[in-house]
């Protein structure tokens, strides 16, 4: 994709400045996608696709052909638009999987569905905060950075985020795991919104029910919602590797998406709320898009609606990925002896979080070393959105995507060991 040349961005309104513009992450991408279109035979530990797991497929495949062959389902799947609120069966189906399976008081006013959860993001970051009509101007706040990159660049008024470093407590020799830091964590009248991930991407942590239910009686006392993006988390796609209660009130949003179990072009994310969260949402959807897209949910209705989806999500997606994580932590547990590197717990996502204490270099020289020797990773400054004093961690961590095919893999983290050690090294 071509960038947009600073002589047309002058003619642009300041929404069409902040919005176009090009920003880090966008040249990121851009260069990570040229990087893997000239050369076939580069290592992608770099982007956040899932895998395409074959019997994961399978079940997609043989929905696609159940559509076909019922009656005119097909032609209403590709040729009505759905409500404002998303279709409303698989609102339906996923109304009663949530309430049987995990207990939430919801039904199927709680929930709308949105092209991607990422388009979730834009609206309600964009709703709880920015300016206001009594002229204050509120934040989001991520009350533990590293967060997701995806975040950085929704909120369409300046500095949207402010984020919290977190306490680092050592597991092991070379684990790690980060908590929240309650001790810094004011929440004055300038934050509209808590928003976390778990699993966290880049990191793989999986913030502890006791950090959620602090965060949870914080964000209440002030009257304030916790947006708890649950793209990785239960009960469907489930890569979540350590005991986790999935939380749900009225004063939670709890963000969701059919795209890690294997449908990311589908492009359908749900957001589960209060009755008035969701007609807002709705409202939104009317407006930038009619409606979002129907196709997710038409392939998905079924296994939602017979609690396939989450047999596949417990016995084969889970169990895929947590065999990976654990091979990758084992390689690099061997490969990278002698240096002082740390691995965040992988307690979910398909992540592993390299902090490499004391590098001598920065992670973006690292990234640019790594992509001439054909492996690409995502430097780790890129995920401390909102987070602005000085921090020499954000400089010393990569992101590392696990889930592609295990030879890649391999090779990936051996280049990434080798190019690591030559790095201290030199020093
Ligand atoms: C933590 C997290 N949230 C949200 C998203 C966005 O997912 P989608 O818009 O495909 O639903 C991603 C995608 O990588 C993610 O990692």
């Amino acid at each position: 994709m071509n960038m947009i040349s600073k002589a047309k961005m002058a003619n642009l309104s300041e929404f069409g400045k902040k919005i176009a513009q090009p920003s880090g992450i966008s040249q990121l991408m851009d260069d990570l996608g040229n990087a893997l279109a000239q050369s076939r035979n580069i290592l992608m530990l770099g982007g956040g696709n899932p895998a395409h797991i074959p019997a994961v497929q399978e079940h997609f495949r043989k929905s696609m052909h159940d559509l076909l062959e019922r009656g005119r389902e097909f032609e209403q799947a590709i040729g009505d638009y759905d409500p404002p609120q998303g279709n409303t069966r698989f609102i339906e189906a996923v109304a009663a999987l949530l309430q049987n399976e995990l207990g939430w008081d919801i039904g199927p006013r709680n929930i709308a569905l949105t092209s991607g959860s990422q388009s979730a993001f834009f609206i309600l970051f964009n709703m709880f905060a920015g300016a206001f009509e009594d002229g204050t101007k509120k934040k989001i706040l991520l009350p533990l950075a590293p967060e997701y990159i995806g975040y950085c660049d929704v909120g369409l008024a300046d500095d949207l985020f402010v984020a919290r470093k977190p306490e680092i407590s050592h597991t092991a020799d070379h684990t790690f795991k980060y908590y929240v830091n309650f001790d810094e964590l004011s929440i004055t009248d300038e934050i509209g919104a808590i928003c976390v991930s778990r699993p966290t991407n880049p990191t793989g942590n999986v913030l502890t029910d006791a950090e959620i239910d602090k965060l949870s009686a914080l964000a209440r006392a002030r009257d304030i919602p916790l947006i708890i993006d649950n793209a990785y988390g239960p009960p469907f796609p489930n890569i979540i590797f350590t005991e986790a209660k999935p939380v749900w009130n009225d004063n939670t949003i709890v963000c969701m998406s059919l795209s890690k179990l294997g449908l990311p072009a589908t492009r359908t994310g749900m957001v589960i709320a209060r009755e008035e969260i969701i007609g807002m949402i709705s409202q939104v959807n009317a407006v930038m898009s009619l409606a979002p897209g129907g196709m997710g949910a038409a392939i998905a209705s079924e296994l939602v609606r017979s609690g396939e989806i989450l047999r596949l999500s417990r016995d084969v997606i889970k169990p895929f990925y947590q065999t990976k994580a654990t091979a990758a932590v084992e390689q690099l547990l061997k490969e990278l002896n002698g240096v002082d590197f740390h691995i965040h717990e992988p307690e979910g996502a398909f992540f592993l979080w390299l902090w490499l204490r004391g590098l001598p270099i920065r992670d973006h020289e690292l990234y640019e070393r790594l992509k001439k020797r054909g492996v690409l990773v995502v430097p780790g400054h890129y995920f401390f959105p909102g987070l602005t004093e000085p921090w020499q961690h954000k400089y010393e961590c990569i992101r590392i995507n696990y889930s592609q095919d295990p030879d890649i893999v391999a090779r990936g983290l051996t280049l990434i060991a080798d190019e690591v050690k030559r790095a201290y090294d030199a020093a």
